[in-house]
């Protein structure tokens, strides 16, 4: 049976990772993660408790810790998606961003290549470090034309600069010492347990509570956005057949912008979630100041990995727009912990440091 490592275990794309590869795979899967604000263990569901998966309470900067789990395990690859992810965080206080990002990245790098470093030639050759980026590293696009594999990096933000440095790092570990290594770069995720700080379950929890819609500047800035679990199948992809070495670019050519996902939202919840005296979600919406250095617009070309490995999105805008709105109105429990805070305690209840 394969041994995961899978980092970032407890946060939104990692633990719509670990669900698939529970539902989806027989692996075994050593789920590392830090538990900031951002992971949440009541995310995996079901699959938290399957026996396939061993959660294990770390930072991913302790090298100790790192090199003794190596040695517990010893995985057949690792798919690394700790981080620190969210870009206005990044402005206000980018230090836990190159922490975690950079230095998080480079300590696991060095745990993993002492590991690899004493296998057997089959085992070495078979390893896999896959490195979950985001398509931020590539900057701002103008009006037209795509990211693809091949776009320089030009990142833009504490938060995309973090993780473009956890790239290249990634890359110098394949040149320099040959680890066979995968990086991804997508595109904005929605769906399911993502923490309501991101556009998408803010501005529903919002609207649920007839609170001010905030939106940075004219509301025209464009994302390309990709349902989660869309993300995780691509993900299970390109670890298993992806090329070492190699990048791919992952994205559901659903350009929006952020006004034409807000209304979408607002359209949806006058029909699920009717405001009271008929009143219209589109009503709340605030423009506010706009957020320092606002990347314009993203889009992916994800022609790569369709091409090489036949992935495709599931879903469309329309669907998992539907699913996620339902997903948040049926799910009270999950968003009404995260906003109190009470997940945190069932966290200190269940877990102490290892
Ligand atoms: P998230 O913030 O929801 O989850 C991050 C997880 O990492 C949390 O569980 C947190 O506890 C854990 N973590 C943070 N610091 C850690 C540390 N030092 N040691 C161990 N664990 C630590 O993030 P997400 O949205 O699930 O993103 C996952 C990855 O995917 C990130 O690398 C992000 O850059 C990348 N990505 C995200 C998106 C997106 O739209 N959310 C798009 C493309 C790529
Ligand atoms: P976000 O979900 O933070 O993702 P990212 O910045 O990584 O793309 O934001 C998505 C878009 O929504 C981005 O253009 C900023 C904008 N936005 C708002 O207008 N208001 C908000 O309250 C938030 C959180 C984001």
């Amino acid at each position: 049976m394969k041994v995961v490592f899978i980092t970032g275990g407890a946060g939104f794309i990692g633990s719509a990772l670990i669900r698939l590869l529970i539902a989806e795979s027989d692996w075994r899967i050593v789920n590392i993660d830090k538990l900031t604000y951002a992971g949440n263990l009541a995310s995996l569901a079901a699959a938290g408790r399957d026996p396939r998966h061993v959660f294990r309470h770390h930072d991913i900067c302790d090298r100790q810790a790192m090199d003794a789990l190596f040695a517990e395990y010893r995985p057949d690859g690792i798919i690394h998606l700790a981080a620190e992810s969210h870009v206005d965080r990044s402005i206000h206080g980018p230090g836990d961003f190159i922490q975690t990002n950079v230095v998080g990245t480079y300590t696991l790098l060095e745990a993993t290549r002492t590991y690899w470093s004493s296998l057997d030639t089959a085992a070495r050759t078979a390893f896999r470090f896959h490195h979950v980026s985001t398509d931020e590293v590539f900057g701002s696009l103008g009006p037209s034309g795509l990211f693809d594999e091949s776009t320089a990096y030009d990142p833009r933000s504490p938060y995309s600069a973090s993780k473009a440095a956890s790239d290249h790092l990634v890359r110098a570990w394949q040149h320099t010492y040959g680890l066979p290594t995968l990086v991804t770069n997508c595109s904005n995720n929605y769906g399911p347990y993502q923490f309501p700080e991101k556009l998408i379950p803010l501005m529903i929890g919002n609207a649920v509570a007839g609170k001010p819609l905030p939106i940075y500047g004219k509301g025209d800035n464009v994302r390309d956005w990709l349902y989660v679990d869309d993300h995780a199948r691509a993900l299970k992809l390109v670890f298993e057949k992806g090329r070492p070495g190699e990048t791919y670019c992952i994205g559901g050519r659903n350009e929006m912008t952020n006004l034409q996902v807000i209304d979408t939202l607002c359209d949806l919840l006058d029909r699920r979630h009717p405001g009271s005296e008929g009143r219209r979600h589109a009503g709340l919406k605030t423009f506010v100041a706009d957020r320092p250095g606002h990347d314009q617009r993203y889009a992916i070309n994800a022609d790569k990995i369709r091409r090489e490995l036949g992935w495709m999105p599931l879903e469309t805008f329309a669907s998992g727009i539907e699913k996620t709105v339902s997903w948040y109105l049926e799910n009270t429990e999950w968003t009404s912990h995260v906003q109190s805070g009470a997940y945190r305690q069932w966290i200190d209840r269940n877990y102490t440091q290892r």
